[in-house]
């Protein structure tokens, strides 16, 4: 009884909200049926981690005071003995300790940094498997690679802000990496370093955080999205080369409209990820380590935050007696950097299944497990240093801790590329017994979907055009 009463005022509520915005006429593109899955969204998923991140941000920017003298704040009363600290650590320091609750708002944006990191590496790598880099998306996913790069310069500018011991030694790690590197560095020095003091630093990594790349960021984000609405979301990964294409105003027709269906997809996967990191930063609430500059605190390691522990654990191989230059693994990053933005003009097949690409799978998937390996390596051993080829002290060097990583994935991509590629066939033989031995041709024209297909000896068309499912694509 209360529940259709509820049911009823509900519908009639929403009724009036889709009358008086006309959200049923807004521009944004239909989805067909088979996209209400979380894999679909995952860069939805990331939108909302960001916004998350901008309104956490801007309640903290009431409190926080971006200053490493120690006069601005009022904490020295709730401090005693430590009100010398920096405004940066000691408002830091408030919010956690007396802004109702500050600890969970600070908490919640520092581990919203995380998962958004994390979220936008599971977005770049079901697309990476998915092949949705290739035609017509190509600028989609080098404008991805750019807002991956703004994310991580987000996190990177965001870690010296409580103005740790901790974070102010990585981040001058970090600085003298980017100062560094060839020819940009001495360009991008006086941008980073500002007048040369720490406040200098402290100041441009402040606006650098909250108006300058999220400016940027907002920037890439409005053309990524503005690109995925001309496009349409990409079909299923399938080996037939006419299949990656953009869906036809005809179909559009038959397709869900966004609002309010997507959306209130997308909604509820947000309302989750706000209660579970919710939950996540009142359980386990961060704890501030101590200020820069107390001498009174024994000095700890310089590390980074967990998505830049790969790149520190590089700066600790050793070649023969010295270790190798920061700009070798400046090098690294860049070419991992190069070879994602232009992914899709180093991958020219025509076709998405990823049975269909076995090298760049494998390459794709080593690259990953390194990364995750060098992450937990770095985490587990920072600053301990080690040979690249050689036995030293009866440590296994860097190239077989690694190089087996390749060669296993070589090797097990290489069995299952046979194996996916053998039973593909023989389905599509038995589906179409006339046509013997004959693997997807590439000029295989598919017929227009929603018309009835025609057989392949009436139209000519190849097996795939008979043997492709009217939802988008082959799933084999
Ligand atoms: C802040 C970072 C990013 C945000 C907020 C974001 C957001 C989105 C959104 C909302 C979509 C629509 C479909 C979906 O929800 O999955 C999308 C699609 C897409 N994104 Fe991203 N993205 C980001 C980073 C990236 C990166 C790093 C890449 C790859 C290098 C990438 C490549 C793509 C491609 C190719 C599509 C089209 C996929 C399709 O049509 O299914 N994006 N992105």
């Amino acid at each position: 009884m209360l529940g259709r009463w509820y049911n009823r005022n509900l519908n009639r509520l929403w009724t009036f909200i889709e009358d008086r915005t006309s959200m049923r006429k807004w521009p944004l593109r239909p989805q067909p049926q088979f996209t209400f899955k979380p894999s679909y969204w995952t860069g939805a998923f990331v939108v909302n981690a960001f916004l998350y991140q901008v309104v956490s941000g801007m309640l903290l920017l009431l409190y926080y005071q971006p200053s490493v003298f120690p006069t601005l704040t009022n904490c020295g009363q709730t401090l005693g003995t430590l009100s010398q600290a920096p405004a940066a650590w000691c408002s830091t320091y408030y919010i956690i300790h007396s802004v109702p609750l500050g600890s969970l708002l600070l908490s919640s944006h520092l581990y919203g940094a995380y998962a958004m990191i994390f979220l936008l590496f599971v977005h770049l790598y079901r697309g990476y498997y998915m092949g949705v880099y290739k035609k017509p998306r190509e600028f989609s996913w080098m404008v991805g690679t750019l807002l991956l790069l703004a994310t991580l310069g987000m996190g990177f500018t965001g870690y010296l802000l409580p103005y740790t011991a901790l974070s102010y030694g990585a981040t001058n790690v970090g600085i003298v990496l980017a100062v560094r590197t060839p020819y940009i560095g001495t360009i991008l020095a006086p941008f980073i370093l500002g007048d040369g003091t720490p406040q200098g630093l402290l100041s441009r990594m402040f606006a650098a955080h909250v108006v300058l790349i999220p400016l940027a960021l907002g920037a890439l984000l409005a053309v990524h999205l503005l690109l995925f609405e001309a496009h349409g979301i990409a079909p299923p990964a399938t080996s037939d080369p006419t299949q990656r294409r953009r869906f036809t105003a005809r179909e559009d027709e038959r397709h869900v409209p966004f609002m309010p269906h997507i959306f209130l997809y997308i909604t509820k996967w947000a309302l989750l990820y706000i209660g579970v990191l919710l939950g996540i930063a009142a359980l386990w609430p961060w704890s501030l380590p101590t200020y820069y500059g107390n001498t009174a605190a024994a000095q700890g390691l310089i590390i980074p935050d967990w998505y830049f522990l790969w790149l520190f654990k590089i700066l600790d191989f050793v070649y023969n007696t010295t270790p190798i230059p920061a700009t070798f693994a400046l090098g690294i990053g860049t070419v991992l950097l190069l070879y994602f933005l232009f992914l899709p003009w180093l991958d020219r097949s025509k076709r998405t299944h990823p049975r269909d690409r076995p090298f760049f799978i494998w390459l794709g998937t080593s690259l990953l497990e390194m990364f995750a390996l060098l992450t937990v390596w770095g985490g587990f051993e920072p600053s301990i240093q080690i040979q690249l080829f050689t036995y030293t002290n009866g440590l296994t060097p860097v190239v077989l801790r690694l190089g087996p990583l390749f060669a296993v994935n070589a090797v097990a991509i290489a069995i299952f590329h046979y194996r996916y590629t053998a039973s593909y066939r023989r389905r599509l033989e038995e589906r179409l017994p006339r046509f013997p031995g004959i693997y997807a041709p590439i000029d295989v024209v598919a017929p227009p979907r929603g018309r009835p297909t025609p057989t392949a000896s009436s139209s000519g068309a190849g097996p795939l055009a008979r043997a492709a499912p009217s939802s988008g694509g082959d799933r084999a």
